[in-house]
């Protein structure tokens, strides 16, 4: 993983709260506190990466790299709630509610949430592709997209779930928000349609990998490393590969998927170096 990206997407973070004016300082602690945990910034970086692989400058994207990382942070604190997940740590560190209490870690989630459409609609972009970003990041977070597949996490919770259900939910919560990073990478940089046909192979790939990936690291991770609580997911019934199809073809299913990814890059050329090194990351990582 590109620690440079890492930490140009965490100084412009940053530098864009201290930007802003206004909210109760309560709130805006814990806001802060959220994202300001040592997530991996997986989603604006590949996002970041795309633009650059599509001929733009990081600079042209950072909006969106940053509405990304806001909607993913609302994503776990809210993962994290007690009514969801009811999880005590995240990123090394007692996770909102418990660190402020239930009611701010819901309204710091809405506060990310809103932010995060605030950033991309006043991005300096043309109106289009602005108009662009912001629907294609709603369709990424919402319904029919991570907050769906949040709901389906929760009612598979428990039953016993095929591996096309299984396919569905993983592909929803955490599948569609890495496509919509790589395509919103390819949306800011205003590419063609054989690019972003491109990207969207590459992202829907490397998005299923990287909850197989987290699903096996519930299983095999060390908490330290990865910051969390582990070993939780059979514990609470939860629908994962390791779970339905075993570790061997689990970690079998991420590698065929990043080949599937890499081998979609072909179009983009030389540029994509990075997007290939980062889906090969998200199946060797461990954290
Ligand atoms: C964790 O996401 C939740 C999933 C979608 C699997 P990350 O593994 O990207 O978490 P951070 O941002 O690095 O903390
Ligand atoms: C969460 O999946 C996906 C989200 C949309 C937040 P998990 O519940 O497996 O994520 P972790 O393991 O708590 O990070
Ligand atoms: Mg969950
Ligand atoms: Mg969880
Ligand atoms: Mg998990």
């Amino acid at each position: 993983m590109s620690a440079s990206l890492r930490r140009e997407v965490d100084m412009e973070m940053r530098s864009l709260l201290s930007s802003r004016r206004g909210p109760p300082s309560r709130l805006k602690r814990a806001v802060r506190y959220a994202l300001e945990g040592p997530g991996k910034r997986v989603r604006p970086v590949l996002c970041l990466m795309a633009a650059e692989a599509c001929g733009t400058s990081r600079r042209r994207a950072m909006p969106a790299a940053l509405a990304l990382e806001m909607i993913h942070t609302y994503s776990l604190v809210h993962d994290d709630l007690p009514a969801m997940d009811d999880d005590d740590l995240r990123r090394g560190r007692p996770t909102v509610h418990k660190a402020f209490d239930e009611a701010t870690a819901i309204l710091a989630g809405d506060a990310l949430l809103t932010l995060a459409f605030e950033v991309l609609a006043s991005a300096a972009l043309p109106a289009e592709r602005r108009a662009a970003l912001v629907l294609e990041l709603a369709r990424g977070a919402g319904w029919a997209g991570m907050v769906g597949g949040q709901a389906l996490d929760l009612e598979a919770e428990g039953r016993r779930v095929g591996l096309s259900g299984l396919l569905g939910i993983h592909r929803r919560k955490t599948g569609a928000l890495l496509l919509a990073a790589v395509r919103m990478g390819g949306i800011a940089a205003g590419a063609d349609r054989r690019r972003m046909d491109a990207l969207t192979v590459y992202g829907r790939a490397v998005g299923l990998a990287f909850q197989i990936q987290d699903d096996i690291l519930d299983v095999t991770g060390s908490e330290k490393a990865m910051g969390k609580r582990l070993r939780k997911d059979a514990a609470s019934g939860k629908a994962t590969y390791p779970g339905l199809l075993g570790l061997e073809r689990s970690r079998r299913r991420a590698r065929a998927l990043v080949d599937e990814a890499v081998k979609a890059l072909g179009p983009l050329g030389a540029k994509a170096g990075p997007l290939a090194d980062l889906a090969r990351y998200i199946v060797d990582r461990e954290r």
